[in-house]
Order: C-alpha cells, then structure tokens, then sequence
C-alpha cells in the first residue's frame, strides 16, 4: 500500500515550540499508523516553499533531538495573506502554484503551523479542496478558538526574566524602566509577563493609554517613596487620542511626528511629567529565541497527537486548539480571519488592578 504522504510547513514568525510540535506530530503519526505506512513531506520556508515546490521527504531520524530546540527546522517566510490571490510582477497565481505543489508532491494532507495569517492561508487552501489542518502558534497567544498557542508561554517566561532583570538596574540607578514587548495587536504577552515581573505599570493595545494617568500613577509611587518603577510596554500600544484613528491614520501621525514607538514617546512624556530619568528596554526578537519551556514542550506534543489523531480519521479542516483546558479542535472557517484579544475585564487585568497596577485608563 502507498505511504500516507503528509506534507508540513512553519509560516509566518518563529516561535519555540515548531520543532517540538514537527517531531510531536511525526512520531504520533509513525506510532499509530506505522513508519513504513507514512512519509512525511518538509516543505521549506513556509507557504514560499509550498508555492514554489521546496520540499523533500524527511527520515523519521530528523525528528529525534529536536524536542528541545529553538525556531524551525523547516525554516520560516511571512507570505502575506492579503497577496495570495494578487497575481504580482513575477506573474505567479500563488493559489494555484500551491495546489499545483500540493498534487506534486502526492500530499494525502497539509500541516500548518502558523499563527493568524497562516491560519487564513490555511482555510483559503481547504476552501479550494485540500486537505489541511492547522496547528496554533505564536508568542502572541492572540489565535481565536485556542485558550493558549504553543510558544507563549516560553515567550511569557522570557519576558518575565527580562523584567526581573531590569528591576535590579532600575532600583541602583533610581530610574523608570520601560519595556517594550512584542504584540502588535493583542497585549497577551505583556500582559502576562507585565504580572509575574511585577511591572509598576502594564501599558496593552485593547486598554487605551492616556499619558496623564501613566506619569500621575508614576508620581504618585515616587511621592511614596518608591525609588524606582518599572512599565511594561506592548509594542503595539497607543493612546487615548490614537485609538480613536483607523490603524492607517495612526501611522501616518505618527511618521509625521517622527515617533518611531509608542513606547519611546511615552518614555519621554514620562520623563519630562515625572522629572525621573526614563529609559527604554526593547527585548525584541529574543522573546521568540530559545528553546521551548516545559509547558510548550507538552503543549506541543499534545497538539502534534491530536494532528496525528485528526490524519488518521481523515478529519480535515480544522485547527487544533487548547478549549477550555481540553485538547480539541476548530473548523478552520470558523476561527481564521479573527483574533484573540485581552478583554479589559478579565481576570488578569482585574487581578493586576486589585494589587495596584496601572494600564494608564
Ligand atoms: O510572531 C509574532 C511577532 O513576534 C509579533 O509579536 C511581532 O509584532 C512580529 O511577530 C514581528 O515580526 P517580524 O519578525 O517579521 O519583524
């Protein structure tokens, strides 16, 4: 009987987790349908590599010794979403180029593991009649349908050292700290790590800053005797001013204005409210660096088998996810197209509010 051939990409940005979930997914599927019944397919580089035919029949060997390693084996490529079916100078009907590869390569089905983009990409494709289940993630823990996405909670724990880190700078030099962490669009990250650091102030997209409340809730710590503060920042934040414009008129604003971060404009409307010497930290891709923590190295695993369980029924279109602390799955129509955000009112910000912290509102 031919191998069941099951292809698998990473897409979109990095995050630790990808080769523990490869190697979850491939020797779940070698357990329950047998190595000689299974080839699985790499393709390189994200959905470049599907569109382009980049892709080579992996040895169940390259699947051992990666549990613990950081970013992808398969490499990665961010392929815009909103271009897939825009035919551009090169002149390549990506859609198509994708199923031509598809049909190429033999594929009985496709893995994806990405993040929001991948995920729409993954659901145009199971649209257009292929086979295709995705798998959550991202440090940004924003995929809707999933309560958690695997590689957040090793960002969390990154982010949470960088903090703790600052902490001890910030008291000797007597300064505000402000940190900028990675979420464009959702403050999950921050939010989180902004906790178990102990940040002062935690700033995030879906609650609106306004300057005047920071630098009051900062010069009230210093009128207390606090010698120091910390902020933790979402790289996507704004304030009150800017949430009221459309995304485009915001970075219009604020290239007019020279701003290249809300967070270094912050640092210096602080700086100058409060009188304290501010400075900026900006972790950066680190938070995606490293080798995955314990709890993504089972998440991860969990979420392979439930890829491999879903192949071996034959369920496609769908996209594993953690629901309501039970592993299961969503129709990829369902969740792709939208995001996960922080509500204001949940159980995390309440708790931060209720031990004092500021989200400047
Ligand atoms: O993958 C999510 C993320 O790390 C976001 O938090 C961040 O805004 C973005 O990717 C950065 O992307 P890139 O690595 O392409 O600059």
């Amino acid at each position: 009987m031919a191998k069941k051939r099951i292809g698998i990409l990473t897409s979109g940005g990095d995050c630790p987790g990808l080769n523990a979930t490869i190697r979850g997914v491939a020797k779940a599927c070698f357990e329950k349908m047998g190595t000689d019944s299974v080839q699985i397919v790499g393709i390189q580089n994200g959905y470049y590599g599907l569109i382009n035919n980049i892709a080579r029949d992996m040895d169940p060997s390259e699947f051992s010794g990666i549990l613990t390693q950081g970013g992808t084996i398969l490499g990665t490529k961010r392929q815009p979403f909103k271009m897939m079916s825009v035919i551009e100078e090169d002149n390549v009907d990506k859609v198509k180029a994708m199923k031509d590869t598809y049909k190429a390569q033999k594929l009985d089905c496709l893995l994806t593991l990405g993040g929001n983009g991948t995920h729409k990409t993954a659901n145009l494709l199971s649209e257009e009649g292929l086979n295709v289940i995705g798998l959550p993630k991202t440090i940004d823990n924003d995929i809707f349908g999933t309560d958690v996405t695997f590689g957040f909670h090793t960002a969390v724990d990154t982010a949470t050292d960088v903090i703790d880190r600052l902490h001890t700078t910030a008291a000797s030099h007597s300064r505000i700290l402000m940190v900028e962490i990675m979420g464009n669009k959702a403050g999950w990250l921050t939010l989180y790590s902004g906790i178990a650091g102990g940040a002062d102030i935690i700033i995030i997209p879906e609650i609106p800053y306004d300057t005047d409340k920071v630098v009051a809730a900062l010069s009230k710590r210093s009128a207390a005797g606090k010698t120091f503060s910390i902020v933790a920042v979402a790289e996507g934040a704004f304030d009150v001013a800017e949430a009221q414009m459309k995304k485009k008129e915001r970075a219009k604003k604020r290239l007019e204005e020279g701003i290249t971060t809300a967070t270094a404009r912050l640092a210096a409307q602080v700086q100058k409210g409060t009188g304290i010497e501010t400075r900026v930290c900006t972790p950066g891709h680190m938070l995606r660096g490293g080798s995955p923590s314990a709890y993504d190295r089972i998440l991860a695993t969990k979420f392979g088998v439930r890829a491999a369980e879903l192949i071996a029924d034959g369920k496609y279109g769908y996209s594993v996810a953690m629901i309501n602390g039970a592993i299961g799955e969503n129709k990829l129509k369902d969740v792709a197209g939208k995001t996960k955000f922080v509500d204001p009112d949940c159980s995390y910000v309440r708790t931060a509010k209720n031990i004092g912290v500021s989200f400047g509102d």
